[in-house]
């Protein structure tokens, strides 16, 4: 078979959100039982914007994401975070497929955060903040709402325009423009910015809140007070990248948060090597950097989908395929 290639188009009619959460959360377990590899993401930082390589393997599955994340993008009519994916056949390294990883990016930090709320935010949540009103907000909404009884999505941007788009994009959910104030009171809270000031004070958080922190996720990005850290049980998706590129990066280089304050990474409470929330009145962060294993194990069922239904392109990169 020839390498298969998947566009934005074909890739978005195959992801299905709970589809993705099952095996993201597969991913976390197998990579904590020591059943995936994945080195830390490398970044090349340049004026407009940064590119990271995330390279991971699972089982029966390897390969690669190309990502670039331009927050000014979206002036310019392009996404801010576009991906390309390489999958490869790990028993002989055969390019199997050349697909686009935004959408599945999206999807899978998505998921990624709802299975952290699953096991770290409070099961009677019933409120979703979310703060930044761009792609990955649709993700959020859409891989909690269904997780969780949700009455009511508070949304602030600092862009009006975005918040009406995402209020638009779902009718069907009960989505209401608040204050930066009022979201950060809800019970689950995404922050979903570039922001390179903390905004998020402490005072503003409820005991019992969980907090998803996914916009930082380079180093110098920061979302929340560092103060608010030390007040909650914070935990990370790889503690080698939040330690310089997570939530947690400005605050560990300037000496206000120690590695040694995190209280586990999410592989190790789902595969119930620690636990999860037990105080209904703790504070929980993740500190979602995103990993290559979230990407890979999306990246798998789609190829798999994708074959099954037999509606793509090929292309014959190597001369013989086997
Ligand atoms: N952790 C992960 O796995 C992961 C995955 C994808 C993206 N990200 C990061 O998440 C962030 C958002 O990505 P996106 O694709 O949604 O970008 P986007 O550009 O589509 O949306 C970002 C939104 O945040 C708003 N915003 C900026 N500063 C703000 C502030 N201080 N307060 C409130 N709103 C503000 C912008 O107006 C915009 O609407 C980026 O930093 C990106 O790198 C993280």
């Amino acid at each position: 078979m020839p390498t298969i290639i998947l566009n934005q188009k074909a890739i978005l009619k195959l992801l299905d959100m709970a589809e993705v959460i099952g095996v993201v959360e597969a991913a976390f377990k197998d990579w904590a039982e020591g059943r995936g590899t994945m080195p830390p993401k490398a970044y090349l930082l340049l004026e407009k914007g940064d590119f990271r390589a995330m390279p991971a393997s699972l089982p029966g599955a390897a390969g690669v994401k190309w990502v670039a994340v331009h927050p000014q993008n979206p002036g310019r009519g392009l996404p801010t975070v576009m991906g390309t994916i390489i999958y490869n056949d790990p028993q002989n390294g055969y390019p199997l497929a050349i697909m686009d990883g935004t959408d599945i990016t999206a999807y899978r930090t998505g998921a990624a955060a709802a299975i952290a709320s699953k096991y770290l935010a409070r099961p009677d949540a019933r409120t979703l903040g979310i703060i930044g009103a761009g792609r990955q907000a649709h993700t959020q909404i859409q891989a909690h709402l269904p997780l969780f009884n949700i009455k009511q999505v508070k949304v602030f941007d600092t862009h009006k325009e975005a918040t009406v788009r995402l209020i638009k994009a779902f009718p069907e959910y009960p989505l209401r423009e608040s204050t930066l104030e009022e979201t950060a009171a809800a019970d689950i809270v995404c922050t979903l910015t570039p922001s390179r000031e903390p905004y998020l004070k402490k005072e503003w958080i409820a005991p019992g809140t969980h907090i998803n922190a996914i916009g930082a996720d380079a180093e110098g990005k920061e979302e929340l007070e560092p103060a608010l850290l030390k007040r909650a049980m914070v935990v990370v998706d790889d503690i080698r990248q939040a330690s310089v590129a997570g939530e947690i990066n400005v605050p560990v280089a300037k000496k206000l948060f120690s590695v040694d304050e995190v209280y586990a990474n999410l592989g190790e409470i789902i595969a119930g090597k620690k636990r999860g929330r037990t105080d209904p009145k703790a504070i929980t962060i993740f500190d979602s950097t995103g990993v290559a294993i979230e990407d890979i194990a999306v990246t798998k069922i789609i190829y798999e989908k994708a074959l099954k239904n037999g509606n793509f392109m090929t292309i014959n990169m190597i001369g013989t395929a086997p």
